[in-house]
């Protein structure tokens, strides 16, 4: 059976927003989905600080319920997210999750279905959507639409039962998510494959060449921890060569910080002044038997 984690990003454990999400939980079990809740409860909940820590770990040094859900992530087809409006965006401790989770997962959201319902007074409940969708757009999500933006009003539960059409949007998003998840589960069985994505293309506003550095990348692509004695240490780091066309092909650049993550297959990297990069061969992960495309660290 197919499964959706409905995440209520409102302090208030049973208010408009956990309204909304439990009519979209009754209408996907009612069409054969399973529905878990998660509320994120009323303790701030720590933001993104950047320390690249997930990219060696996958998961947050913050152990949090970011990491639950880390850990059972593959186990849900589609993510629904729930929001209180505020000042016409998401509440910050959603925001504060979604950052993190988003960004350890990687490529692990790949493939499951999304949708982003806001719940307001009034006012601002397109923008605070909006905002939402953009974490499913960059992560190769499939967002799922309704007869209206997924929306409803009020200041309190009472007030969201009265809005007949804000309920109706709810239904109606469950019922083309449940139908959508059997479309999936079918093509599954029928041997359609899942997209098989390019390597992924990183073009910085600003031109910083190190994902686009094959030499390097193929360097490090191919060490082992004990190959990586044939790079020269030198003062200032490892020493490796690039065909960058922002540098010249004979130039050598110090490399610092090379750290290995063996479990992962994985090495992560800094060149001076081109911030943090993690070669991108080596980010392609296998899941559920599927290619996934690589990691978008450094590029969001
Ligand atoms: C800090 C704060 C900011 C808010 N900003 C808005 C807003 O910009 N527009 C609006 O219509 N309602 C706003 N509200 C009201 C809530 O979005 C609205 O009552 C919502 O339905 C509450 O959902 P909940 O019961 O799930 O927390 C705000 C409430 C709070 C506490």
């Amino acid at each position: 059976m197919s499964k959706v984690l409905l995440i209520n990003g409102s302090p208030n454990e049973r208010g408009c927003t956990f309204t909304a999400l439990t009519e979209i939980a009754d209408t996907l079990s009612k069409n054969g989905v399973e529905p878990e809740l998660l509320y994120l409860g009323k303790k701030p909940v720590a933001g993104c600080i950047d320390c690249g820590k997930c990219r060696q770990t996958g998961r947050c040094i913050f152990d949090d319920k970011v990491n639950e859900i880390l850990e059972k992530l593959d186990e849900y087809d589609g993510i629904v997210v729930g929001s209180p409006v505020y000042y016409a965006g998401p509440s910050g401790q959603l925001c504060a999750f979604l950052d993190r989770l988003f960004y350890c997962s990687e490529a692990r959201m790949a493939g499951k279905l999304a949708a982003a319902v806001v719940s307001c007074r009034r006012g601002g409940a397109s923008a605070a959507f909006d905002r939402l969708n953009k974490y499913f757009g960059i992560s190769n999500m499939h967002t799922v639409g309704s007869q209206y933006w997924n929306q409803v009003h009020g200041f309190t539960p009472d007030d969201v039962r009265k809005d007949g059409e804000g309920l109706q949007t709810m239904r109606t998003l469950a019922q083309n998510m449940a139908w959508l998840l059997k479309h999936m589960q079918a093509g599954n069985e029928q041997g359609i494959a899942p997209p098989q994505y390019e390597e992924r293309i990183y073009t910085h506003f600003i031109y910083r060449p190190c994902l686009k550095n094959t030499q390097t990348l193929t360097a490090l692509k191919n060490l082992s921890p004990p190959g990586r004695q044939a790079i020269p240490r030198r003062p200032g780091g490892f020493v490796v060569k690039t065909d960058s066309p922002a540098r010249p092909a004979e130039a050598s650049l110090p490399v610092q910080h090379i750290s290995a993550d063996g479990a992962r297959g994985r090495f992560q990297f800094s060149i001076p002044g081109w911030g943090n990069a993690t070669p991108a061969g080596r980010s392609r992960r296998r899941s559920a038997g599927r290619r996934m495309p690589p990691s978008k660290h450094g590029a969001v």
